[in-house]
């Protein structure tokens, strides 16, 4: 059975993910590489619980609930799209993946290791990459989008202090996130094309 290859884009909100994750498959589709675009939270129920309770001020479910939900969301994804796509042989670029959930639910919660444990039950990426920006840029990037419960400075201040450990300690792959969208696509590009290449996904030409 052909493998895939799974590949996280993560970061605070407005780092660049959608942005970067769809250039990426862009690029890889120019490559002759099967590759599908995929987000998370997702469709289905349980994503609509966790999108309005994101929207919400007034919050219905604790926050462990949603680091519950999350993980449950995370489980139907896998289910339904991404291992089908990656028995299929193709690279998959997930929006979000299961170190949001480390370094989000971990600060909203404050039970790192629980959190780590409940999201054990989720398959590695083969690549998790962290677009790295600091706060006051990314909240610039999307001052004029309506603000949710996440994007508030000292919080994700503190969910980038979370992604910058899981970097430290090997989980993640740093890719800076400033500068403009194909100096940042072609930095993500280096670090994709040499795993791939590795994988023999990708041919050297
Ligand atoms: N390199 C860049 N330079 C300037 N603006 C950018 C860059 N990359 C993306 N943007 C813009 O910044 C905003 C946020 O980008 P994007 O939606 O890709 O971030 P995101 O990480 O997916 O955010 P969220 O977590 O909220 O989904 C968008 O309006 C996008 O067009
Ligand atoms: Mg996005």
């Amino acid at each position: 059975m052909p493998r895939g290859f799974l590949i996280a884009l993560e970061g605070i909100d407005g780092a660049g993910k959608t942005t970067q994750a769809k250039l990426l498959v862009k690029w890889l589709k120019s490559n002759g590489v099967e590759a599908v675009y995929t987000s998370e939270p997702t469709e289905s129920e349980i994503g609509q619980i966790i999108k309005r309770h994101l929207r919400n001020i007034r919050r219905r479910y604790s926050e462990e609930a949603i680091a519950l939900l999350f993980t449950a969301d995370r489980l139907y994804h896998i289910e339904k799209v991404i291992t089908p796509a990656l028995n299929k042989g193709k690279v998959v670029v997930t929006d979000r993946y299961v170190h949001s959930s480390i370094a989000y639910q971990t600060v909203t919660t404050g039970r790192r290791k629980w959190i780590e444990q409940i999201n054990s039950i989720a398959p590695k990426p083969d690549l998790s990459i962290l677009i790295d920006l600091p706060v006051n840029q990314a909240i610039k990037r999307i001052k004029t989008r309506r603000k949710h419960l996440y994007e508030k400075h000292r919080f994700l201040t503190k969910v980038r202090r979370e992604y910058l450990r899981l970097v430290k300690n090997g989980q993640m792959t740093l890719v800076d996130g400033r500068g403009d969208r194909l100096t940042v696509n072609k930095r993500i590009v280096d670090r994709v094309y040499e795993k791939l290449i590795n994988k023999n996904i990708i041919f050297r030409y």
